[in-house]
């Protein structure tokens, strides 16, 4: 899905625009990938395993903008990308068509600046529009900035996987499930 582009000044006076990603960006959407990776471990993967090739890269940025039910809100400063918040479908198949799953992450320069909740109005928005009648998440349960944004957002907490996650010190982190409601 490709949406319009918007403007954004944010809280402390910076501005960027968030838009959806071209072939062009696939080299600064893999660099944000392997920065955010390294900057927190809120995140799936470590920056090792940020792999993905530049054709990779540009196979799921033209299929996201083909996509009528997913869309990505990347966000940019000058050429830099700083942020992206994502939704697609749960699965292809009729069951699954009525859920979401939405997933954020912004460089630390650019968290508690707004930014997330202005990225998460938009994709909410878009997601009701589509049809969508819930957006689903999960969030390490130690992310308490992610989980007062998700909140702020009508998002509830409906279950917890224990130990789904092992770190590479060996410790270990329940992940949260959460949903909200569209309809
Ligand atoms: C999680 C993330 C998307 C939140 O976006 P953000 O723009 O930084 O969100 P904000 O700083 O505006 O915080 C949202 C709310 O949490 C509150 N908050 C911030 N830090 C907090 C903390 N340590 N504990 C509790 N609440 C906190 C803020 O006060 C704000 O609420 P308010 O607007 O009512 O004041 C962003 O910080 C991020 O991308 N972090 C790194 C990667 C990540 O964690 N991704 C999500 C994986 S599930």
């Amino acid at each position: 899905m490709i949406l319009p582009e918007e403007k954004l000044t944010l809280k402390d006076g910076r501005t960027v625009i968030i838009r959806t990603p071209e072939e062009k960006d696939a080299q600064a959407l893999l660099d944000y990938l392997k920065k955010t990776a390294g900057e927190t471990d809120f995140l799936i993967r470590y920056p090792e395993e940020i792999t993905f090739t530049l054709e990779s890269e540009y196979n799921i940025i033209n299929s996201t903008r083909e996509s009528e039910d997913s869309a990505w809100f990347t966000v940019f400063e000058g050429d830099r990308v700083v942020g992206n918040c994502t939704f697609s479908p749960i699965g292809s198949q009729m069951k699954f068509r009525h859920r979401c799953s939405i997933a954020i992450a912004l460089e630390q320069s650019y968290c508690s600046c707004g930014l997330g909740a202005v990225l998460f109005e938009r994709a909410i928005d878009t997601a009701r529009k589509i049809g969508y009648e819930q957006i689903e998440l999960g969030v390490f349960e130690d992310n308490d900035r992610g989980r007062a944004l998700y909140k702020k957002m009508g998002f509830e907490e409906y279950g917890r996987i224990p130990h789904a996650v092992r770190l590479k010190d060996g410790s270990y982190k329940d992940e949260i499930t959460m949903v909200l409601f569209l309809q």
